[in-house]
C-alpha cells in the first residue's frame, strides 16, 4: 500500500466540511505558518521539497514562486488552476469535490508565502457544481478565521474568489486563463514576460495547479526535506493519477512514484487488469497531450528497464520511444482499439479548442482533423500518412502555446508506433469504411 498525503483521508465521513476536516487535523499548516515561519521559510520549505507542478510541466514549484517579482506597492496574486480540461484528467475534480479545505488550506498557505492578499480559483465552467462546493468551503473558512481580514491574529489578510470560466480548453493554458480572468477573450499572450512578472493585470502573479497547491500542506506538515524522501530521485512527494479507457477499476489513485506502470495497471491496488482478459495494446500515460505508447515499450524502456510511474521513467527515451508524467491522465486501450480513430477523436478536440491565434495551429490541427478522417472511413491515401507526418512536424515548436506542441504529439507518436495501422486501413479501406460506418464528421 503506497503512501497517502492528499487522499488520505478522503474517505472520512463529512471530510468536506469545515468541522470534520478541523477535526481529523486539518489547518495545521496555516497555523503552523502563520505563528512561527516567514513568507520566505515557506517559499524555501516548498523548494526543498522537490515538489513539481501537478498541471502536467512538472516545472518546480519552489523555484516559480521564487520568481515571483516584488516591485513596492504593487499587489501580487496567486491563481489556482482548476480548468482541468486534458482529455482523460479529472483528478483536481477530484480532489476539490471530496476535500475542497485541504485545496483551501493549501491556498491560504502559499498565499501567505508570495504575499497575495487576494487569489483566485479558476475552475472550467463544466466543474459548475463544484463551484458551489467551494464557495461553500471558503465561507466556512472565512466563518472560523482562516480568511479574511488579519487571519489567526498574524496581521496577514487573505480572501479568495472563485471565477468560472466558460468551456474553453484553452483558458487552462496560464496566459489564457489571465486573459480571461480579467474579462477578456482567452488567447494566450507571448511569453516571456512570464506571468512571475507580469500576471494578472500586468502585476506579478504565480499560476498553480490544484494538486499543486493542494501538495503544499503536507509539505509543511512534514517539512520538505521529509516529504522530498517519498518518491525517488526527482519525483518526490506523490501524484495523483486519474486512470481511465480499457481498464476493471477506473478511478483517481494516489501513488508514491515509485511503482512500475505493469503493477499499476495490473495490481488490485489499482487499475485491476484489463477487463475480459484482453491484451494491452497501448497507453496515454499523461494526459491526452503526451504521446502514446505501445504496450511494449510502456511496460519497459527502450533500455529494456521496468517503466516506473514516474517523471524520469516515463520519459526515458524522449519522444522516440518515450512518454510524458504530464497531467497523470492515464487512459488504457486493450486490444481492440483503433489507434487511427482515437487519433482523429483528439484532432478533432485539438482543431476545436484552438484559438486560432496562429496559423500553424489554426489551420495545422484543422487539417490534421480531415486526413485522420479520411483515414479512418477508408477513404486515405497512402500519401496522406506521409502528409500528417510533414503536418504535425510544422505545428511543433511553432505556435505561442503548447496546444500546437499537444495536437502535433498525439499524431506523430501514433505514426511512429502504428505506421502499420494507419495503411492498414488504406489497403483495407472498405473493411475500414464498414467498421466505421456513422463515424460523425462534425
Ligand atoms: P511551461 O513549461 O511553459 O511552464 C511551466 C510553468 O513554469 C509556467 O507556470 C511558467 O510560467 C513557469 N515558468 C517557466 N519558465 C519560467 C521562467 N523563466 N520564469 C518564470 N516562470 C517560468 O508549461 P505550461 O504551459 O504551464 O503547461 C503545459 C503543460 O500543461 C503540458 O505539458 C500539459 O501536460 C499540461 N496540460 C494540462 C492540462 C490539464 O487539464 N491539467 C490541460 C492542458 C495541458
Ligand atoms: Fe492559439 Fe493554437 Fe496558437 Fe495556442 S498554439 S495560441 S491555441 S492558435
Amino acid at each position: 500500500m503506497g503512501r497517502k498525503l492528499l487522499l488520505e483521508k478522503v474517505h472520512v465521513e463529512g471530510i468536506r466540511y469545515f468541522d470534520t476536516y478541523r477535526r481529523e487535523g486539518g489547518y495545521r499548516s496555516v497555523e503552523k505558518v502563520l505563528k512561527t515561519m516567514s513568507p520566505d521559510d515557506v517559499v524555501e520549505e516548498v523548494k526543498k521539497s522537490g515538489l513539481r507542478g501537478r498541471g502536467g510541466a512538472g516545472f518546480p514549484t519552489g523555484m516559480k514562486w521564487s520568481f515571483l517579482a516584488k516591485p513596492e506597492g504593487v499587489p501580487r496574486h496567486l491563481i489556482v488552476n482548476a480548468d482541468e480540461s486534458e482529455p482523460g484528467t479529472f483528478k483536481d475534480r477530484y480532489l476539490m469535490e471530496h476535500i475542497p479545505h485541504l485545496l483551501i488550506e493549501g491556498i491560504i498557505v502559499a498565499s501567505y508565502a508570495l504575499g497575495s492578499n487576494t487569489s483566485f480559483i479558476y475552475i472550467r465552467g463544466e466543474y459548475a457544481w463544484i463551484v458551489d462546493i467551494l464557495e461553500q468551503a471558503i465561507q466556512e473558512a472565512r466563518n472560523n478565521g482562516f480568511l479574511g481580514k488579519n487571519i489567526l491574529n498574524s496581521g496577514f489578510d487573505c480572501d479568495i474568489h472563485v471565477q468560472r470560466g466558460a468551456g474553453a480548453y484553452i483558458c487552462g493554458e496560464e496566459t489564457a486563463l489571465l486573459e480571461s480572468l480579467e474579462g477578456k477573450r482567452g488567447n494566450p499572450r507571448i511569453k516571456p514576460p512570464f506571468p512571475a512578472v507580469k500576471g494578472a493585470w500586468d502585476r506579478p502573479t504565480v499560476v498553480n495547479n490544484v494538486e499543486s497547491i493542494s501538495a503544499v500542506v503536507p509539505i509543511i506538515n512534514l517539512g520538505g526535506e521529509e516529504y522530498a524522501k517519498i518518491g525517488v530521485g526527482k519525483s518526490t512527494g506523490t501524484k495523483l493519477i486519474s486512470a481511465c479507457g480499457n481498464i476493471n477499476k477506473p478511478g483517481v489513485y494516489e501513488i508514491d512514484m515509485t511503482i512500475s506502470v505493469e503493477e499499476f495497471i495490473y495490481s488490485d491496488e489499482y487499475c485491476g487488469g484489463i477487463p475480459n482478459g484482453k491484451r494491452l495494446k497501448a497507453c496515454i500515460p499523461g494526459g491526452s497531450s503526451v504521446p502514446i505508447l505501445p504496450a511494449n515499450l510502456l511496460l519497459k524502456t527502450a533500455k529494456g528497464e521496468q517503466r516506473m510511474m514516474n517523471y524520469e521513467s516515463l520519459s526515458d527515451g524522449g519522444f522516440q520511444t518515450g512518454s510524458m508524467m504530464g497531467s497523470g491522465g492515464f487512459i488504457v486501450f486493450d486490444e481492440d482499439q483503433c489507434i487511427v480513430k482515437h487519433t482523429y477523436t483528439l484532432a478533432r478536440f485539438y482543431r476545436h479548442e484552438s484559438c486560432g491565434q496562429c496559423s500553424p495551429c489554426r489551420e495545422g490541427t484543422g487539417w490534421m482533423e480531415k486526413l485522420l478522417w479520411r483515414l479512418e472511413n477508408g477513404q486515405g491515401k497512402m500519401s496522406d500518412i506521409d502528409l500528417l507526418w510533414e503536418i504535425q512536424s510544422k505545428i511543433e515548436g511553432n505556435t505561442i502555446c503548447p496546444l500546437g506542441d499537444a495536437a502535433a504529439w498525439p499524431v506523430a507518436a501514433a505514426i511512429r508506433h502504428f505506421r502499420d495501422e494507419f495503411e492498414w486501413h488504406v489497403t483495407h479501406a472498405e473493411e475500414a469504411q464498414v467498421r466505421n460506418f456513422g463515424l460523425a464528421h462534425y
